[in-house]
């Protein structure tokens, strides 16, 4: 109900009479007053003024389910969602739904994490109302070994839904760190719960500095905020990676790997450079020459042999 009385006072600029509200939704004047207050509490701020009637002034920067779910028009991902305001990680919220047999395109968001966490066991800061932190749980039918297309395709994704709510070009530095200006703007974690041959479900977690504050960053680390001088619509990002995952999902049930694999070598970073890549304490050097369907970085060492490399942290050399 709330959700539908703030449709209502969104479409108008000015003011919406109670009578009029109270009759559309077919609830008495006290019921609305009463969901007036509760909006109120949520932080919008609603201006009511007699005989004219109520007016949206100010919508809180909040993740609310109807607020992701409005304008939407997905058809798997976000159907389902689920917002907290904290959780220890959106993973253990994740791997627990996806445990007691959430839907497909399940999403899961939260303001803040107390124990976000990243690749290698890294720590993910997850400052409160400050950038996206979500996990999206996915039964594709595809094998264990093939998973590793749905991080390469999430952060096409990312790619393109900075570029369209921001205009700010990103990159991809391999296997699944988002950057702009070579600083690490957002991060993809991807856990699958599998049988031999059959996927169970797949959890993708997402991360991206949204409007962090630069003096909040470390040095090769930014935000949308840093880099645009501007703060930027948490919502509408995160509605537009959705839309964006979607079509790219079902692209790639449609056509396979091909399309993806083409996207993502066109924002990669990583390609064609010379680079050293550190996996525990050993480190591999060569140039980095493609990547292959399974997401390993095709790597060509100075005797010019190729080795698959599936793992590890990279740095470019130049
Ligand atoms: C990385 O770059 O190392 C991956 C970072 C992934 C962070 C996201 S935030 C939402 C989800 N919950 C977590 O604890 N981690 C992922």
């Amino acid at each position: 109900m709330q959700n539908k009385i703030l449709g209502l006072l969104k479409k108008k600029e000015g003011y919406v009479s109670g009578e009029d509200i109270s009759a559309h939704l077919k609830i008495s004047r006290q019921a609305l007053w009463k969901h007036i207050q509760e909006l109120k509490d949520k932080g919008y701020l609603i201006e009511a003024v007699p005989h004219l009637g109520y007016r949206l002034s100010a919508s809180p920067d909040k993740l609310f389910e109807f607020e992701v779910a409005r304008d939407l028009n997905t058809t798997i991902l976000g159907k389902k969602i689920f917002y907290f305001e904290t959780l220890s990680s959106s993973m253990d919220k994740a791997m627990e739904l996806g445990v007691s047999g959430a839907a497909s395109g399940t999403l899961i968001m939260t303001e803040t994490q107390t124990k976000g966490r990243g690749r290698l066991g890294r720590v993910w800061f997850s400052p409160k109302y400050k950038g996206l932190y979500f996990s999206l749980i996915l039964r594709p039918d595809m094998l264990p070994t093939q998973a590793s297309i749905l991080t390469l395709l999430s952060a096409v994704s990312i790619c393109e839904a900075i570029k369209e709510v921001s205009g700010i070009d990103a990159q991809i530095k391999w296997p699944n760190d988002i950057l702009v200006h070579n600083k690490k703007i957002g991060g993809i974690l991807t856990q699958i719960t599998a049988e031999t041959d059959k996927i169970n479900f797949v959890n993708i977690g997402i991360g991206i500095n949204v409007n962090n504050d630069k003096k909040a960053l470390i040095s090769t680390a930014t935000s949308l905020k840093e880099q645009k001088k501007e703060e930027v619509s948490r919502i509408s990002l995160l509605q537009e990676i959705l839309r964006r995952m979607e079509a790219n999902y079902l692209a790639l049930n449609k056509k396979g790997s091909g399309p993806i694999l083409e996207k993502w070598r066109q924002y990669a970073t990583t390609l064609g450079r010379r680079v050293k890549i550190y996996c525990r304490s050993k480190h591999i050097e060569g140039e980095a020459v493609d990547i292959d369907t399974d997401g390993s970085l095709l790597l060509r060492r100075d005797s010019g042999f190729v080795e698959k490399v599936s793992a590890g942290d990279v740095v470019h050399c130049r």
